[in-house]
């Protein structure tokens, strides 16, 4: 029987059978640079550490297997992770991408890979005609879902029926669910992205970033640039996110819980006009949810009323941390139009919907009661300041 992911977090089964590293439980930090060799023509499996660390490849090798991938490369953040990701392609190639993505990813299309001769189609995958827009030049479809910040759902496998009909690669970036909630590569994806930053790692502690695949030539490709390029995650970090991964299952379970009673409250709340979080009923990707992936996650966003009303949160909240980032164990609030989406062009944030009332958040493994009651408190507090409203 096929173990499942909380049992794959833990234990490699590849690795097994044998006591190695004098029976560690906790895999060892080789923090070497380099590796002595016993004589000409041998070696240890390892040269030099950019080429590879024994413990990176063990956190390579627990990310593959917790995707179901062949190989999994772990770089020093996600944004490394997606930068090599994008010098498989060569100038001219075309790659549809959607509109609503991480600010940072958009920010290297527009700035570096344009610069580079990449040419990108910018699209809601989630509900276009994605075929109308292949060319004789399109190499790839890449997406998140749902997406960042605005949530948006796509079907990967029905997605992946137009990629495959085309020869071209579908490249999901997966941080938002994490393997534990979605496998892509088991819906016809090809490549699968994270940023180990998030909830892989899940401490807000650590940048690391990961390209998994189950295609033969793009691992080659791509082991080759790993080395080339020197972007690998260094042995301290790779040790890390192999702690944090230790954790994932508990961490998403008690995050996701913990959301689905913040998305239910902040519904019913005055000053707040939308809440956007795929476990609603209500979310238009909810359906397509339940059938491809295990969870809603913990990520959700909401407006209000006015820009007031969400500055006066970010003001007002201190157990609850105005922050940038995503996926760790403490609870986060985002405002995008001027942290992760600043350097999207406002036309498209604002095509997008990302508007100055929006925020978002990183719902973490806090006691939901105490999250509840600070979140009651401040917006008692900007309720009566903007309007004299009280409630009881
Ligand atoms: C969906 C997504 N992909 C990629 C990244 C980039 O990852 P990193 O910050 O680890 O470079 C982020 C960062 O927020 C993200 O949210």
């Amino acid at each position: 029987m096929a173990r499942k992911i909380e049992t794959k977090c833990l234990h490699l089964e590849e690795e097994e059978g044998s006591i190695n590293n004098y029976g560690a439980i906790s895999y060892p930090i080789y923090q070497t640079a380099t590796y002595a060799h016993a004589g000409v023509g041998k070696s240890t499996g390892f040269d030099y550490s950019r080429l590879q660390n024994p413990t990176k490849e063990h956190l390579e090798k627990i990310v593959a297997s917790l995707e179901n991938g062949t190989d999994a490369l772990a770089l020093s953040s996600g944004m490394a992770a997606i930068t090599l990701l994008m010098e498989i392609f060569k100038p001219g190639d075309h790659l549809i991408v959607d509109s609503d993505l991480y600010g940072g990813s958009i920010r290297l299309f527009d700035n570096v890979s344009k610069k580079n001769g990449l040419k990108f189609t910018s699209i809601d995958c989630y509900k276009e005609d994605v075929e109308s827009y292949i060319t004789e030049d399109t190499k790839a479809v890449y997406i998140e879902t749902p997406t960042n910040p605005m949530m948006n759902v796509t079907d990967i496998e029905e997605l992946s029926k137009i990629t495959k009909k085309h020869g071209i690669l579908l490249i999901v970036d997966n941080t938002f669910l994490s393997p534990y909630f979605q496998n892509p590569l088991d819906l016809g994806a090809d490549v699968v992205l994270h940023s180990g930053t998030k909830f892989l790692g899940g401490h807000n502690d650590t940048l690391a970033g990961f390209i998994v695949t189950n295609k033969d030539d793009i691992s080659e490709k791509l082991r080759f640039l790993i080395k080339t390029t020197g972007a690998g995650l260094a042995p301290f970090d790779s040790w890390l996110i192999l702690r944090g991964i230790k954790t994932l299952g508990i961490r998403m379970e008690k995050a996701q819980a913990n959301a689905i009673k913040i998305a239910d409250w902040l519904v019913e709340q005055d000053g707040v006009t939308e809440v956007i979080y795929p476990g609603l009923t209500s979310h238009p990707g909810h359906e397509i949810m339940k059938k491809q992936s295990r969870g809603f996650g913990s990520m959700l966003t909401f407006k209000l009323e006015s820009k007031e009303f969400a500055l006066a949160i970010l003001e007002k909240i201190r157990m609850i941390k105005y922050a940038e980032s995503l996926g760790g164990v403490e609870t986060l609030i985002t405002y995008p139009t001027t942290q992760t989406h600043a350097d999207v062009p406002k036309e498209i944030r604002e095509k997008n919907g990302i508007t100055e009332n929006t925020l978002r958040m990183s719902v973490g493994i806090e006691d939901v009661d105490d999250l509840i009651e600070e979140l009651d408190k401040v917006f008692k507090e900007i309720g009566e300041e903007l309007h004299g409203r009280k409630k009881s």
